[in-house]
């Protein structure tokens, strides 16, 4: 098992068993994180495999560059974007094509551990940040002070799956009459008050996953880089996807489903009128997860879900 301290690589030896990799081939990390796989890539490839790093947080790509400072520099590049802005990286970079591209979905141990940014529930007295990049404008703050009651009952039924959305929403634009909702502990107390039972924790966690994908634009992103990083693997190469949730999990596998079938028009309509044709032959007919050793030794994993496919 690799460790790099700021974040424990889930799956590795499934990652790459998947990735086929091979001497003097070029793979992309589109969620470098810490660099944990992208090392992992990096050691398995041989000594002219190349590996293309994206991650949106300017901390990850700096956590990353210290990690990965044991490999000729050469062999990576570290690039701050938006994974759904990949083509375009590609094309900076002239390299059209790549052989393999990870996404290793949400958010790191290291984003969750730093206080500050407010993404853990566990954190009392953090800011409700929950910003992956600092270019973005609005935070979980400003949502949570700043929309109408429907429209956080929306994003917390939406993002969160979550039943009581709307109770939870009202509750939140009583307590905001009295003064704003500035930290996770205002937040939670807020939940508590209208929630209770066994099921509290899921609750606040499906509130906060709500906002973080709502703030991030996470499902959006996801759906416009699944597309860009089919169009540029070659023939053969393979994508492969660990998603966290039910709702990655569902657009990943939708997406492989219509890449393998085809035709994306509408199952009602008579005829085809797409174009589409077969670009994915699916790798994994059964659901990748984590060995429950992995479970033990890293319990990040245990939502783990992986899938991977080849390029036709
Ligand atoms: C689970 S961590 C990846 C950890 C990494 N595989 C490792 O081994 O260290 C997910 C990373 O994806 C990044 N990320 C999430 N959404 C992104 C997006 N739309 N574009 C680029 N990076 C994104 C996060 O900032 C985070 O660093």
């Amino acid at each position: 098992m690799i460790e790099n301290g700021f974040h424990q690589p889930v799956l590795v030896d499934k990652v790459i068993e998947f990735l086929n990799l091979e001497t003097g081939k070029v793979y992309m990390d589109a969620t470098v994180g810490g660099g944990g796989h992208a090392g992992a890539i990096l050691s398995e490839c041989g000594p002219f495999g190349e590996v293309i790093c994206i991650d949106r947080d300017p901390h990850a790509i700096e956590a990353a560059r210290k990690w990965l400072t044991r490999f000729p520099e050469s062999r990576y590049q570290l690039i701050q974007r938006n994974f759904s802005h990949l083509t375009e990286v590609l094309s900076e970079l002239q390299t059209p094509r790549v052989d393999g591209v990870l996404f290793d979905l949400g958010v790191s141990s290291f984003q969750i551990n730093e206080a500050e940014r407010g993404f853990s529930f566990d954190n009392d007295g953090a800011p409700l940040d929950m910003r992956m990049s600092p270019s973005i404008e609005v935070t979980a703050r400003d949502l949570v002070n700043d929309s109408g009651t429907s429209e956080l009952a929306h994003i917390f039924r939406k993002y969160g799956e979550e039943n009581h959305s709307y109770k939870i929403a009202r509750a939140i634009e009583q307590a905001r009459k009295t003064r704003p909702i500035e930290t996770s502990g205002d937040l939670i107390k807020v939940i508590e008050r209208v929630t209770s039972g066994t099921d509290i924790v899921k609750t606040k966690a499906r509130i906060f996953q709500a906002l973080r994908i709502q703030v991030n634009n996470e499902l959006d992103a996801l759906k416009v880089a699944l597309k860009q990083a089919v169009d540029c693997l070659n023939p053969g190469g393979r994508i492969v996807v660990i998603s966290y949730h039910s709702l990655e999990d569902r657009i990943v596998k939708n997406f492989f489903r219509d890449m393998e079938r085809g035709c994306t028009c509408p199952p009602d309509f008579p005829y085809c009128v797409c174009n589409g044709t077969q670009k994915l032959s699916i790798l994994t007919r059964k659901l990748v997860r984590p060995a429950a050793k992995e479970i033990k030794q890293n319990s990040r994993s245990r939502s783990a879900k992986l899938r991977a496919a080849k390029r036709i």
